[in-house]
């Protein structure tokens, strides 16, 4: 460590210290406006009728947006608008119908796109996974995401302004067995957002991926079965889960930000869980068989 005790800085020119610069003299002396992304007040958010696409939705409608929530499950989008009002609206299709969501939203110029839908078919080996299951897990993961983005790009780019949020998870940096197909659809979303923000730089426009840990929602009930007890009691009870309520917050607080700021990517996950990591339970409980 290099002995610093006879270190000193340089002194500064009498002239600063006399006439001290404001503390504001960086944002003050900016040419263009420093506007505030909650400018923004059209999002469209996909899976929005549960878990947290559904927080998401609640989150940015308390902000003042108009959200268009996409589904399949009409009959939950109807619950939820009328729990958040009018500022909902429900947007009944499959997220991999892309000409149709193209018609349904026409000209609706969004300011914020959160591609949120997703979800396992499965959690098996590879070898044991249907071709169908692998080919339907990689277009609602990865093929849905990648359209919509097509789809409103080139308005957001036109209008200058815009946010993109694009859910992965810690599969797509972490190995999580049984979960190929997902994971490889998610690292490729969270690739194709890297990519993507170059092509977006200068352009207005944000790219956020947000990759949660284990959020309780209702994401594994199809692997398990439908088993909801099951679920909770492997997943939820013994361990503490984000909830969808702390996903709706992180997306918000990027979205908040001035619009020159654009947080590229968050890994959020519950304060006791260190995807990727590998731990020895059974060593620490024993320590007399610690080799
Ligand atoms: N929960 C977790 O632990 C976790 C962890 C990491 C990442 N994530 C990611 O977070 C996102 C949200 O997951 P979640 O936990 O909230 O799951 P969830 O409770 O199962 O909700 C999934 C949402 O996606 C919608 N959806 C599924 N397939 C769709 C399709 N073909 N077309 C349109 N919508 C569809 C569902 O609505 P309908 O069934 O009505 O269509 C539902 O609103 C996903 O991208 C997931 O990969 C979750």
């Amino acid at each position: 460590m290099p002995n610093t005790a006879h270190f000193r800085f340089p002194a500064e020119p009498r002239a600063a210290h006399r006439n001290p610069p404001p503390a504001v003299a960086l944002s003050t002396n900016r040419t263009t406006k420093e506007a505030c992304s909650m400018d923004y007040s059209v999002a469209l958010v996909t899976g929005a009728s549960r878990g947290i696409g559904a927080a998401i939705a609640a989150a940015l409608i308390a902000e003042g947006l108009v959200v268009h929530a996409l589904a399949r499950d009409a009959a939950a989008l109807a619950a939820l608008a009328d729990v958040l009002g009018p500022n909902l609206k429900p947007l009944p299709a499959d997220v991999r119908d892309i000409s149709g969501i193209a018609a349904a939203l026409g000209d609706i110029a969004l300011d914020v796109l959160v591609n949120n839908a997703g979800g396992v078919a499965s959690v098996r080996p590879l070898q044991s996974q249907t071709p169908d299951e692998t080919a339907e897990t990689i277009a609602l993961n990865l093929t849905a995401p990648l359209h919509l983005m097509q789809i409103v790009l080139p308005g957001m780019v036109r209008r200058g302004r815009g946010h993109i949020f694009n859910l992965t998870s810690t599969v797509a940096s972490a190995v999580f067995p049984g979960t190929t197909a997902y994971a490889a659809a998610k690292a490729g979303l969270s690739q194709a957002g890297r990519v993507i923000r170059h092509d977006l730089a200068g352009s207005g426009v944000r790219l956020t991926e947000i990759a949660p840990g284990r959020v309780e929602t209702e994401f594994y009930l199809r692997a398990f079965d439908g088993n909801r007890e099951g679920l909770r009691e492997s997943m939820y009870t013994h361990q503490r889960a984000l909830r969808p309520e702390d996903i709706a917050r992180v997306l918000v607080a990027a979205l908040k930000l001035p619009d020159h700021v654009d947080i590229a990517e968050m890994i959020v996950s519950p304060s006791e869980q260190a995807p990727g990591g590998h731990t020895f339970p059974m060593l620490a409980e024993t320590p007399s068989k610690t080799p």
